[in-house]
């Protein structure tokens, strides 16, 4: 084993994956919901479909694609690894063991946090990206160009009540997992600073409840407002 594979898949190589992935995913996060933002806009989803046609088009997103889905395998993979890690490092618990006393419920419970979040990404891919890069989808004219009308796909998908609540739920496991996620990320990284590390975990929570606020909003809004 070189020094490299070595780094790697040392516990602590694996926690800096970890981090420098799920940090990636944060990113992904803000430019998805800023996309999405545009569902808002009332032209009948004009500009939603021409921004989604020009995802779908352009090549330098696909190899952004590429490394997205390269970016969740490490994460989960290295999330498997390490849990395994831990557990035959500690087969049985400590007798007087109080974990609430000293870590939050969201921290004990990143495995099932992530297992929500990855059922809800296939039941989200199944619906809207694989439609959109591979058919299925109705046609729309714009300004004489034939688009693929996922507009319509979303407001119909959120018309239905469970679909939302999937949804819904979801966001919340989401908001949770980045609420540990995000500050563990720097921790991991090594970046714990008696000045800035407050601050981080401030921005940490604030980034979590907008960003899965933001997209919590969306089902919602169609739901009862169109
Ligand atoms: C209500 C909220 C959301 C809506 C309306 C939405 C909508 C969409 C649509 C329409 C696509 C297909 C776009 C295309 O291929 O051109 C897509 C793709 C995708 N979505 Fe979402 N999304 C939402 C939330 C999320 C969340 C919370 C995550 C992650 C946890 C996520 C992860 C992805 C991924 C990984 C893709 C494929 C990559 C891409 O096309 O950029 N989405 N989403």
């Amino acid at each position: 084993m070189n020094w490299f594979t070595k780094t790697f898949s040392s516990t602590v190589g694996r926690k800096i994956i970890m981090a420098v992935t799920g940090l990636f995913l944060c990113s992904f996060l803000v430019v998805h919901l800023i996309g999405n933002l545009q569902l808002f806009r009332n032209d009948g989803g004009e500009a939603f479909n021409v921004y989604s046609h020009f995802m779908a088009s352009n090549p330098i997103i696909r190899v952004m694609e590429i490394i997205l889905v390269l970016g969740f395998v490490f994460h989960i993979y290295d999330a498997l690894v390490l849990t395994r890690r831990n557990k035959a490092a500690r087969p049985v618990s400590y007798a007087n063991n109080h974990p609430e006393e000293n870590s939050s419920w969201a921290s004990r419970n990143m495995g099932l946090l992530g297992t929500i979040i990855l059922v809800f990404l296939i039941i989200h891919l199944w619906n809207f990206f694989v439609p959109a890069r591979f058919g299925g989808l109705d046609g729309v004219v714009i300004e004489d160009v034939e688009y693929d009308n996922l507009y319509l796909r979303v407001v119909e998908s959120f018309q239905i009540w469970w679909y939302v609540a999937i949804y819904v739920i979801s966001m919340v496991a989401l908001a949770y997992h980045l609420i540990h996620g995000f500050q563990s990320a720097f921790q991991s990284l090594g970046l714990d600073h008696k000045k800035y590390t407050p601050f981080i975990q401030k921005f940490g929570v604030a980034f979590s409840i907008l960003v899965c606020l933001g997209f919590a909003v969306i089902p919602l809004y169609f739901f009862f407002l169109v």
